[in-house]
Protein backbone atom coordinates (compact mmCIF):
# COMPACT_ATOMS: atom_id res chain seq x y z
CA UNK A 1 0.00 0.00 0.00
CA UNK A 2 1.27 3.78 -0.55
CA UNK A 3 0.39 6.06 2.13
CA UNK A 4 1.25 9.94 2.17
CA UNK A 5 0.75 10.66 5.86
CA UNK A 6 0.54 14.45 6.19
CA UNK A 7 1.00 16.60 9.19
CA UNK A 8 2.01 20.37 10.18
CA UNK A 9 4.62 18.98 12.96
CA UNK A 10 7.08 15.67 12.81
CA UNK A 11 9.49 14.73 15.47
CA UNK A 12 12.43 15.41 16.34
CA UNK A 13 12.54 17.99 13.18
CA UNK A 14 9.61 20.36 14.46
CA UNK A 15 7.90 19.52 17.72
CA UNK A 16 5.22 21.43 19.82
CA UNK A 17 3.26 18.39 21.24
CA UNK A 18 1.89 14.29 20.37
CA UNK A 19 1.19 15.15 16.86
CA UNK A 20 4.38 15.06 16.03
CA UNK A 21 5.39 12.28 18.16
CA UNK A 22 2.73 10.58 16.58
CA UNK A 23 3.69 11.93 13.06
CA UNK A 24 6.96 9.84 12.96
CA UNK A 25 5.99 6.87 14.91
CA UNK A 26 3.06 5.87 12.84
CA UNK A 27 4.37 5.94 9.39
CA UNK A 28 7.49 4.53 10.37
CA UNK A 29 5.61 1.36 12.09
CA UNK A 30 3.49 1.57 8.65
CA UNK A 31 6.45 1.05 6.66
CA UNK A 32 8.18 -1.55 9.06
CA UNK A 33 4.58 -3.35 8.27
CA UNK A 34 5.85 -3.50 4.36
CA UNK A 35 4.03 -0.43 3.30
CA UNK A 36 5.60 2.50 1.49
CA UNK A 37 4.78 5.78 3.24
CA UNK A 38 5.69 9.27 2.48
CA UNK A 39 5.16 12.20 4.97
CA UNK A 40 4.62 15.64 3.57
CA UNK A 41 4.86 18.54 5.94
CA UNK A 42 5.88 22.29 5.51
CA UNK A 43 9.10 23.50 5.40
CA UNK A 44 10.52 25.29 7.82
CA UNK A 45 13.72 25.85 8.62
CA UNK A 46 14.42 23.02 11.19
CA UNK A 47 12.72 20.59 8.80
CA UNK A 48 14.80 21.50 6.12
CA UNK A 49 18.24 21.78 8.33
CA UNK A 50 16.94 18.64 9.85
CA UNK A 51 16.79 16.16 7.14
CA UNK A 52 19.00 13.93 5.29
CA UNK A 53 19.93 13.46 1.44
CA UNK A 54 17.99 16.32 0.61
CA UNK A 55 17.18 16.88 -3.49
CA UNK A 56 14.62 18.32 -5.10
CA UNK A 57 11.64 16.32 -6.23
CA UNK A 58 9.38 18.98 -8.06
CA UNK A 59 8.63 22.63 -8.59
CA UNK A 60 5.39 23.98 -7.65
CA UNK A 61 5.56 27.82 -8.82
CA UNK A 62 2.85 29.98 -6.46
CA UNK A 63 -0.62 27.88 -7.69
CA UNK A 64 -2.52 30.25 -4.84
CA UNK A 65 -0.53 33.22 -5.70
CA UNK A 66 1.10 33.39 -1.99
CA UNK A 67 3.60 35.19 -3.79
CA UNK A 68 6.75 33.54 -3.74
CA UNK A 69 7.62 30.21 -5.45
CA UNK A 70 6.92 26.27 -3.74
CA UNK A 71 9.14 23.35 -4.12
CA UNK A 72 8.84 20.12 -3.17
CA UNK A 73 12.23 18.61 -1.21
CA UNK A 74 12.29 15.01 -0.45
CA UNK A 75 14.76 14.19 2.16
CA UNK A 76 14.76 11.49 4.22
CA UNK A 77 14.07 11.39 8.36
CA UNK A 78 17.45 10.63 10.95
CA UNK A 79 17.36 7.82 12.36
CA UNK A 80 14.63 5.87 10.51
CA UNK A 81 15.93 6.98 7.17
CA UNK A 82 11.93 7.39 6.21
CA UNK A 83 11.31 9.93 3.07
CA UNK A 84 9.99 13.01 3.91
CA UNK A 85 8.46 15.50 1.49
CA UNK A 86 9.37 19.03 2.33
CA UNK A 87 6.79 21.86 1.25
CA UNK A 88 9.71 24.59 0.71
CA UNK A 89 8.14 27.80 0.33
CA UNK A 90 9.91 30.82 1.87
CA UNK A 91 7.66 33.20 1.83
CA UNK A 92 5.14 31.44 3.88
CA UNK A 93 7.25 28.85 6.04
CA UNK A 94 11.10 30.45 6.08
CA UNK A 95 10.61 32.58 9.46
CA UNK A 96 11.75 32.06 13.31
CA UNK A 97 9.15 31.03 16.11
CA UNK A 98 6.87 28.56 16.33
CA UNK A 99 5.42 26.30 13.38
CA UNK A 100 2.23 27.95 13.95
CA UNK A 101 2.65 31.67 15.86
CA UNK A 102 5.52 34.08 16.15
CA UNK A 103 8.15 33.83 19.44
CA UNK A 104 5.74 36.20 21.10
CA UNK A 105 3.10 33.49 20.83
CA UNK A 106 0.67 35.33 18.29
CA UNK A 107 -0.60 33.11 15.66
CA UNK A 108 0.85 33.87 12.25
CA UNK A 109 -1.22 36.00 10.43
CA UNK A 110 -1.25 34.23 7.59
CA UNK A 111 -2.08 30.72 8.78
CA UNK A 112 -4.75 30.44 6.05
CA UNK A 113 -2.89 30.79 3.47
CA UNK A 114 0.28 28.10 5.29
CA UNK A 115 -1.83 25.38 5.85
CA UNK A 116 -3.94 26.19 3.25
CA UNK A 117 -1.12 25.58 0.72
CA UNK A 118 -0.55 22.76 2.65
CA UNK A 119 -3.60 21.12 2.53
CA UNK A 120 -3.47 21.84 -1.54
CA UNK A 121 -0.25 20.29 -2.20
CA UNK A 122 -1.64 17.34 -0.68
CA UNK A 123 -4.71 16.92 -2.21
CA UNK A 124 -2.18 17.44 -5.82
CA UNK A 125 -0.34 14.96 -4.70
CA UNK A 126 -2.98 12.16 -4.23
CA UNK A 127 -4.92 13.07 -7.26
CA UNK A 128 -4.75 12.56 -10.99
CA UNK A 129 -3.03 16.17 -11.20
CA UNK A 130 -0.13 15.22 -9.12
CA UNK A 131 3.27 16.52 -10.42
CA UNK A 132 5.05 13.69 -9.26
CA UNK A 133 5.10 9.83 -10.80
CA UNK A 134 4.60 8.06 -6.61
CA UNK A 135 0.66 8.20 -6.41
CA UNK A 136 -0.45 7.12 -3.13
CA UNK A 137 -3.94 5.08 -2.58
CA UNK A 138 -4.46 6.77 0.61
CA UNK A 139 -4.29 10.12 2.01
CA UNK A 140 -3.97 10.79 5.58
CA UNK A 141 -4.40 13.77 7.05
CA UNK A 142 -4.28 15.23 10.52
CA UNK A 143 -5.83 17.91 12.45
CA UNK A 144 -7.10 20.96 11.15
CA UNK A 145 -4.03 22.70 9.60
CA UNK A 146 -4.39 19.57 6.98
CA UNK A 147 -8.56 19.61 6.52
CA UNK A 148 -8.91 21.33 3.23
CA UNK A 149 -7.20 18.76 1.44
CA UNK A 150 -10.25 16.34 0.86
CA UNK A 151 -12.52 19.18 0.24
CA UNK A 152 -10.33 20.28 -2.64
CA UNK A 153 -9.98 16.67 -4.15
CA UNK A 154 -14.06 16.80 -3.58
CA UNK A 155 -14.17 20.48 -5.68
CA UNK A 156 -12.00 18.94 -8.54
CA UNK A 157 -14.17 16.20 -8.94
CA UNK A 158 -10.83 14.02 -8.93
CA UNK A 159 -12.43 9.94 -10.21
CA UNK A 160 -8.91 8.06 -9.19
CA UNK A 161 -7.91 10.06 -6.35
CA UNK A 162 -6.84 8.38 -3.24
CA UNK A 163 -9.38 7.61 -0.04
CA UNK A 164 -9.08 10.13 2.51
CA UNK A 165 -8.45 9.27 6.47
CA UNK A 166 -8.38 12.50 8.90
CA UNK A 167 -7.58 12.15 12.13
CA UNK A 168 -8.80 14.52 14.61
CA UNK A 169 -5.96 14.63 17.22
CA UNK A 170 -7.55 17.54 19.43
CA UNK A 171 -10.63 18.58 18.10
CA UNK A 172 -10.46 22.30 20.09
CA UNK A 173 -8.02 23.59 17.79
CA UNK A 174 -10.16 24.17 14.83
CA UNK A 175 -8.21 26.34 12.21
CA UNK A 176 -11.02 29.25 11.63
CA UNK A 177 -11.22 31.93 9.46
CA UNK A 178 -12.58 34.66 7.76
CA UNK A 179 -14.95 33.92 4.60
CA UNK A 180 -12.85 36.15 2.31
CA UNK A 181 -10.31 32.93 2.70
CA UNK A 182 -12.92 31.00 0.33
CA UNK A 183 -11.93 33.41 -2.41
CA UNK A 184 -8.31 34.02 -2.02
CA UNK A 185 -7.42 30.40 -1.36
CA UNK A 186 -9.89 29.52 -4.81
CA UNK A 187 -12.40 27.65 -3.06
CA UNK A 188 -15.73 26.93 -4.74
CA UNK A 189 -18.14 29.10 -2.87
CA UNK A 190 -20.91 26.61 -3.14
CA UNK A 191 -18.80 24.84 -0.57
CA UNK A 192 -18.89 27.49 1.63
CA UNK A 193 -22.31 26.17 3.29
CA UNK A 194 -24.08 24.38 6.45
CA UNK A 195 -23.20 21.30 4.51
CA UNK A 196 -19.78 22.05 3.25
CA UNK A 197 -16.98 23.74 5.43
CA UNK A 198 -18.80 26.81 6.88
CA UNK A 199 -18.71 26.99 10.30
CA UNK A 200 -20.89 29.96 12.49
CA UNK A 201 -20.05 32.46 9.29
CA UNK A 202 -16.19 31.31 9.27
CA UNK A 203 -13.89 29.21 7.10
CA UNK A 204 -13.39 25.74 9.38
CA UNK A 205 -10.55 23.76 8.40
CA UNK A 206 -11.57 21.23 11.05
CA UNK A 207 -14.72 21.11 9.89
CA UNK A 208 -13.70 20.53 5.68
CA UNK A 209 -11.57 17.70 6.97
CA UNK A 210 -14.95 16.03 8.82
CA UNK A 211 -16.82 16.40 6.34
CA UNK A 212 -14.72 15.27 3.08
CA UNK A 213 -13.00 13.43 4.55
CA UNK A 214 -14.05 9.21 3.93
CA UNK A 215 -13.13 8.26 7.03
CA UNK A 216 -12.27 9.64 10.20
CA UNK A 217 -10.29 8.44 13.12
CA UNK A 218 -9.11 9.85 16.55
CA UNK A 219 -6.45 8.43 18.99
CA UNK A 220 -8.50 6.66 21.27
CA UNK A 221 -11.92 4.78 21.49
CA UNK A 222 -12.74 6.50 24.36
CA UNK A 223 -12.70 10.09 22.60
CA UNK A 224 -14.30 8.80 19.79
CA UNK A 225 -17.43 8.92 21.66
CA UNK A 226 -16.69 11.75 23.98
CA UNK A 227 -16.31 14.05 20.87
CA UNK A 228 -20.05 13.11 19.79
CA UNK A 229 -21.59 15.08 23.08
CA UNK A 230 -21.95 18.47 23.56
CA UNK A 231 -19.21 18.58 26.73
CA UNK A 232 -15.68 17.51 24.50
CA UNK A 233 -17.23 17.99 20.55
CA UNK A 234 -16.54 21.98 20.60
CA UNK A 235 -19.33 22.27 18.16
CA UNK A 236 -18.56 19.95 15.90
CA UNK A 237 -20.74 17.06 17.99
CA UNK A 238 -23.51 16.87 15.40
CA UNK A 239 -21.59 16.82 12.57
CA UNK A 240 -19.41 13.84 13.94
CA UNK A 241 -22.55 12.25 14.84
CA UNK A 242 -23.97 12.31 11.77
CA UNK A 243 -20.20 10.46 10.08
CA UNK A 244 -20.48 8.18 13.31
CA UNK A 245 -20.54 5.28 11.00
CA UNK A 246 -16.92 6.09 9.59
CA UNK A 247 -15.36 7.18 13.05
CA UNK A 248 -13.04 5.09 14.76
CA UNK A 249 -10.79 5.78 18.03
CA UNK A 250 -7.57 4.08 17.24
CA UNK A 251 -5.27 4.18 20.72
CA UNK A 252 -2.19 6.21 20.05
CA UNK A 253 1.39 3.95 20.79
CA UNK A 254 4.65 5.08 21.96
CA UNK A 255 8.13 4.84 20.64
CA UNK A 256 10.29 3.01 22.29
CA UNK A 257 13.49 3.32 20.39
CA UNK A 258 13.24 6.72 21.89
CA UNK A 259 11.32 5.98 25.34
CA UNK A 260 14.08 3.22 26.34
CA UNK A 261 15.72 3.80 29.60
CA UNK A 262 18.51 1.66 28.74
CA UNK A 263 19.92 3.78 25.98
CA UNK A 264 18.63 7.46 26.22
CA UNK A 265 21.06 9.23 25.95
CA UNK A 266 19.56 11.97 27.66
CA UNK A 267 19.64 10.62 31.44
CA UNK A 268 22.34 10.94 33.72
CA UNK A 269 22.05 7.13 34.48
CA UNK A 270 20.65 5.04 31.51
CA UNK A 271 19.09 1.94 32.93
CA UNK A 272 17.54 -1.04 32.61
CA UNK A 273 13.81 -1.05 32.77
CA UNK A 274 12.31 -1.74 36.19
CA UNK A 275 15.75 -1.05 37.74
CA UNK A 276 14.75 0.18 40.86
CA UNK A 277 18.42 1.29 41.81
CA UNK A 278 19.38 2.49 38.53
CA UNK A 279 15.78 5.03 38.81
CA UNK A 280 16.98 6.17 42.12
CA UNK A 281 20.17 7.15 40.81
CA UNK A 282 18.21 9.23 37.99
CA UNK A 283 16.06 10.67 41.15
CA UNK A 284 18.97 12.25 42.44
CA UNK A 285 20.80 13.43 39.88
CA UNK A 286 17.45 15.24 38.73
CA UNK A 287 17.10 16.55 42.79
CA UNK A 288 20.50 17.95 42.26
CA UNK A 289 19.89 19.46 38.60
CA UNK A 290 16.93 21.26 39.98
CA UNK A 291 18.11 22.30 43.25
CA UNK A 292 16.01 20.22 45.36
CA UNK A 293 16.49 18.99 48.36
CA UNK A 294 17.82 15.37 49.09
CA UNK A 295 14.36 14.45 51.71
CA UNK A 296 14.66 10.39 51.97
CA UNK A 297 10.83 9.30 52.05
CA UNK A 298 9.54 12.06 49.89
CA UNK A 299 8.42 11.30 46.32
CA UNK A 300 8.72 13.20 43.64
CA UNK A 301 5.63 14.42 41.47
CA UNK A 302 7.06 15.34 37.88
CA UNK A 303 4.51 17.32 35.50
CA UNK A 304 5.61 17.44 31.56
CA UNK A 305 3.02 19.54 29.57
CA UNK A 306 1.92 22.52 27.31
CA UNK A 307 0.68 24.74 30.24
CA UNK A 308 -3.16 25.51 29.02
CA UNK A 309 -6.65 25.14 30.02
CA UNK A 310 -6.56 21.66 28.60
CA UNK A 311 -4.02 19.99 31.07
CA UNK A 312 -5.89 20.80 34.06
CA UNK A 313 -2.89 22.84 35.63
CA UNK A 314 -5.01 25.34 37.51
CA UNK A 315 -5.92 22.38 39.17
CA UNK A 316 -2.47 21.55 40.25
CA UNK A 317 -2.19 25.18 41.62
CA UNK A 318 -5.09 24.59 43.50
CA UNK A 319 -4.14 21.41 44.83
CA UNK A 320 -0.39 22.48 45.15
CA UNK A 321 -0.38 23.35 48.75
CA UNK A 322 -1.89 20.14 50.16
CA UNK A 323 0.61 18.44 48.44
CA UNK A 324 3.43 20.17 49.66
CA UNK A 325 1.78 19.89 53.04
CA UNK A 326 1.97 16.27 52.79
CA UNK A 327 6.06 16.81 52.73
CA UNK A 328 6.18 15.57 48.86
CA UNK A 329 8.37 17.54 46.19
CA UNK A 330 7.19 18.45 42.19
CA UNK A 331 8.77 19.60 39.66
CA UNK A 332 7.30 21.28 36.88
CA UNK A 333 8.20 21.14 32.74
CA UNK A 334 6.34 23.37 30.86
CA UNK A 335 5.22 26.07 28.53
CA UNK A 336 2.31 28.16 27.03
CA UNK A 337 -0.38 30.37 28.91
CA UNK A 338 1.52 33.53 30.91
CA UNK A 339 -0.51 33.54 33.46
CA UNK A 340 0.12 29.76 34.50
CA UNK A 341 3.86 29.63 33.62
CA UNK A 342 3.99 32.91 36.80
CA UNK A 343 1.94 31.02 39.11
CA UNK A 344 4.35 28.19 38.82
CA UNK A 345 7.34 30.49 38.72
CA UNK A 346 6.08 32.06 41.98
CA UNK A 347 5.72 28.59 43.99
CA UNK A 348 8.89 27.63 42.96
CA UNK A 349 10.32 31.09 44.60
CA UNK A 350 7.91 30.46 47.37
CA UNK A 351 9.27 27.02 47.66
CA UNK A 352 12.30 26.26 46.61
CA UNK A 353 13.24 23.40 48.30
CA UNK A 354 10.11 21.49 47.39
CA UNK A 355 8.88 22.65 44.06
CA UNK A 356 11.33 23.24 40.48
CA UNK A 357 9.68 24.52 37.89
CA UNK A 358 11.55 25.11 34.38
CA UNK A 359 9.28 27.16 31.81
CA UNK A 360 10.31 26.11 28.16
CA UNK A 361 10.63 22.99 26.01
CA UNK A 362 12.78 20.69 26.88
CA UNK A 363 13.62 17.03 25.25
CA UNK A 364 16.46 16.35 27.42
CA UNK A 365 14.61 17.39 30.73
CA UNK A 366 10.93 15.60 29.71
CA UNK A 367 13.48 12.24 29.77
CA UNK A 368 15.22 13.29 32.72
CA UNK A 369 11.89 13.69 34.63
CA UNK A 370 10.52 10.80 33.61
CA UNK A 371 13.22 8.64 34.86
CA UNK A 372 13.51 10.60 37.81
CA UNK A 373 10.00 11.51 38.77
CA UNK A 374 8.11 8.80 41.33
CA UNK A 375 4.60 9.74 39.68
CA UNK A 376 4.01 11.73 36.71
CA UNK A 377 0.57 14.18 37.17
CA UNK A 378 -2.02 14.39 34.13
CA UNK A 379 -5.23 16.13 35.20
CA UNK A 380 -6.36 17.07 31.81
CA UNK A 381 -9.55 18.57 31.39
CA UNK A 382 -9.74 16.56 28.34
CA UNK A 383 -7.02 14.26 26.11
CA UNK A 384 -7.35 13.06 23.05
CA UNK A 385 -4.78 10.62 23.80
CA UNK A 386 -1.90 11.71 25.80
CA UNK A 387 1.60 10.02 24.68
CA UNK A 388 3.25 11.25 28.42
CA UNK A 389 1.52 8.24 30.74
CA UNK A 390 3.11 5.55 27.87
CA UNK A 391 6.29 6.99 28.56
CA UNK A 392 5.71 7.43 32.25
CA UNK A 393 5.12 3.79 32.19
CA UNK A 394 7.77 2.26 30.28
CA UNK A 395 10.16 4.73 33.18
CA UNK A 396 8.55 3.05 36.05
CA UNK A 397 6.64 6.46 36.72
CA UNK A 398 3.15 5.98 38.58
CA UNK A 399 0.75 8.20 36.64
CA UNK A 400 -1.71 10.28 38.46
CA UNK A 401 -4.56 11.46 36.34
CA UNK A 402 -8.24 12.53 35.32
CA UNK A 403 -10.66 9.90 33.58
CA UNK A 404 -11.13 11.15 30.42
CA UNK A 405 -10.46 10.14 26.67
CA UNK A 406 -7.33 8.11 26.28
CA UNK A 407 -6.21 8.60 29.86
CA UNK A 408 -9.76 6.59 30.37
CA UNK A 409 -8.55 3.88 28.46
CA UNK A 410 -4.71 3.34 29.55
CA UNK A 411 -4.98 4.43 33.36
CA UNK A 412 -5.97 1.44 35.53
CA UNK A 413 -7.06 2.49 39.01
CA UNK A 414 -5.23 1.68 42.23
CA UNK A 415 -7.89 -0.33 44.44
CA UNK A 416 -8.40 -2.92 46.89
CA UNK A 417 -9.03 -5.25 43.71
CA UNK A 418 -6.87 -4.02 41.20
CA UNK A 419 -3.84 -3.72 43.60
CA UNK A 420 -4.43 -7.65 44.29
CA UNK A 421 -4.64 -8.65 41.12
CA UNK A 422 -1.55 -6.61 40.10
CA UNK A 423 -3.80 -4.22 37.46
CA UNK A 424 -3.78 -1.18 39.08
CA UNK A 425 -1.30 0.78 37.18
CA UNK A 426 -2.27 4.37 38.27
CA UNK A 427 -4.26 6.90 40.79
CA UNK A 428 -7.16 8.22 38.80
CA UNK A 429 -10.13 10.85 39.83
CA UNK A 430 -13.40 11.10 37.90
CA UNK A 431 -14.64 14.48 38.68
CA UNK A 432 -12.58 17.55 37.15
CA UNK A 433 -12.04 19.15 40.31
CA UNK A 434 -9.20 20.11 42.55
CA UNK A 435 -10.61 18.23 45.59
CA UNK A 436 -11.06 14.81 43.56
CA UNK A 437 -8.03 15.34 42.31
CA UNK A 438 -6.19 16.05 45.72
CA UNK A 439 -7.82 12.93 47.01
CA UNK A 440 -5.95 10.56 44.39
CA UNK A 441 -2.77 12.52 45.04
CA UNK A 442 -2.90 11.72 48.76
CA UNK A 443 -4.29 8.34 47.66
CA UNK A 444 -1.14 8.00 45.59
CA UNK A 445 1.43 9.38 48.41
CA UNK A 446 0.10 7.40 51.14
CA UNK A 447 0.70 4.19 49.39
CA UNK A 448 4.01 4.96 47.89
CA UNK A 449 4.93 4.48 51.76
CA UNK A 450 4.68 0.95 51.36
CA UNK A 451 7.59 0.23 49.01
CA UNK A 452 6.26 -3.87 48.39
CA UNK A 453 2.75 -2.11 47.15
CA UNK A 454 4.02 0.44 45.18
CA UNK A 455 6.66 -1.70 43.08
CA UNK A 456 3.44 -3.99 42.10
CA UNK A 457 1.68 -0.92 40.73
CA UNK A 458 4.98 0.19 39.07
CA UNK A 459 5.11 -3.54 37.64
CA UNK A 460 2.11 -3.11 36.00
CA UNK A 461 2.65 -0.48 33.98
CA UNK A 462 6.61 -1.86 33.23
CA UNK A 463 4.78 -4.89 31.65
CA UNK A 464 2.12 -3.66 29.48
CA UNK A 465 2.97 -3.06 25.65
CA UNK A 466 1.77 0.34 23.96
CA UNK A 467 4.34 -0.11 21.28
CA UNK A 468 2.87 1.54 17.90
CA UNK A 469 2.87 -1.96 15.80
CA UNK A 470 -0.92 -2.96 16.65
CA UNK A 471 -1.72 0.54 16.22
CA UNK A 472 -0.17 0.62 12.92
CA UNK A 473 -2.48 -2.81 12.28
CA UNK A 474 -5.38 -1.34 12.70
CA UNK A 475 -4.76 1.69 10.31
CA UNK A 476 -3.97 -0.74 7.96
CA UNK A 477 -7.21 -2.38 8.10
CA UNK A 478 -8.82 0.48 7.96
CA UNK A 479 -7.12 1.70 4.75
CA UNK A 480 -7.16 -1.72 3.61
CA UNK A 481 -11.29 -1.37 4.01
CA UNK A 482 -11.33 1.99 2.36
CA UNK A 483 -9.18 1.13 -0.79
CA UNK A 484 -11.80 -1.75 -1.29
CA UNK A 485 -14.92 -0.47 -0.37
CA UNK A 486 -13.73 3.00 -3.25
CA UNK A 487 -11.61 0.73 -5.50
CA UNK A 488 -8.92 2.99 -5.08
CA UNK A 489 -6.54 2.52 -7.83
CA UNK A 490 -4.10 5.14 -8.68
CA UNK A 491 -1.86 4.71 -11.36
P1 LIG B 1 -0.39 17.20 23.70
O1 LIG B 1 -0.13 16.73 22.34
O2 LIG B 1 -1.81 17.54 23.97
O3 LIG B 1 0.51 18.29 24.12
P2 LIG B 1 0.59 14.56 24.52
O4 LIG B 1 0.67 13.94 25.86
O5 LIG B 1 -0.04 13.77 23.45
O6 LIG B 1 -0.11 15.97 24.73
O7 LIG B 1 2.03 14.87 23.97
C1 LIG B 1 2.87 15.81 24.54
C2 LIG B 1 4.28 15.55 24.02
O8 LIG B 1 5.03 16.73 24.15
C3 LIG B 1 5.01 14.50 24.82
O9 LIG B 1 5.99 13.90 23.99
C4 LIG B 1 5.67 15.33 25.92
O10 LIG B 1 6.79 14.70 26.46
C5 LIG B 1 6.05 16.56 25.13
N1 LIG B 1 6.13 17.81 25.88
C6 LIG B 1 5.12 18.60 26.31
N2 LIG B 1 5.58 19.71 26.90
C7 LIG B 1 6.93 19.62 26.85
C8 LIG B 1 7.99 20.47 27.30
N3 LIG B 1 7.75 21.62 27.91
N4 LIG B 1 9.26 20.06 27.06
C9 LIG B 1 9.50 18.89 26.45
N5 LIG B 1 8.55 18.06 26.01
C10 LIG B 1 7.27 18.42 26.20
C1 LIG C 1 -3.17 16.00 20.79
C2 LIG C 1 -3.85 15.62 22.09
C3 LIG C 1 -3.15 14.50 22.83
C4 LIG C 1 -2.72 13.40 21.87
C5 LIG C 1 -1.88 14.00 20.76
C6 LIG C 1 -1.39 12.96 19.76
O1 LIG C 1 -2.23 16.98 20.95
O2 LIG C 1 -4.03 16.73 22.94
O3 LIG C 1 -4.02 13.95 23.80
O4 LIG C 1 -1.99 12.41 22.56
O5 LIG C 1 -2.64 14.92 20.05
O6 LIG C 1 -2.45 12.27 19.14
Amino acid sequence: MRVLFTSSEVFPLVKTGGLADVSSALPLALAEAGHDVRILMPGYPAALAGVTDRRELTRLGDPLGVGGEAVLIEGHMPGSGLKVWLLDCPVLFDRDGGPYSDSKGQDWPDNGLRFGLLSWVAAQLATEGSPVAWRPHILHCNDWQTGLAPAWMKAWGSTTRAGTVFTIHNIAYQGRFAPDLVTRLGLPPEMYGIDGFEYYDNLSFLKAGLFYSDRLTTVSPRYAREIQTPAFGYGMEGLLATRAADLTGILNGADYQVWDSGTDSHLAHPFPRGDAVGKAANKAALLAELGLESRPGAPLLVVVTRLTEQKGMDLLLAVLPAILGLGAQVAVLGTGDRELEDAFKAAAAAHPDQVAVRIGYSEQLAHRLMAGGDMLLIPSRFEPCGLTQFYAFRYGTVPIGHVTGGLADTLIDTGYDSLMTGTANAFVFEHSNAGAFQWAVERAVALYADSDRWRRIVEAGLSQDFSWGRSAERYLALYAELIAARKVDPA
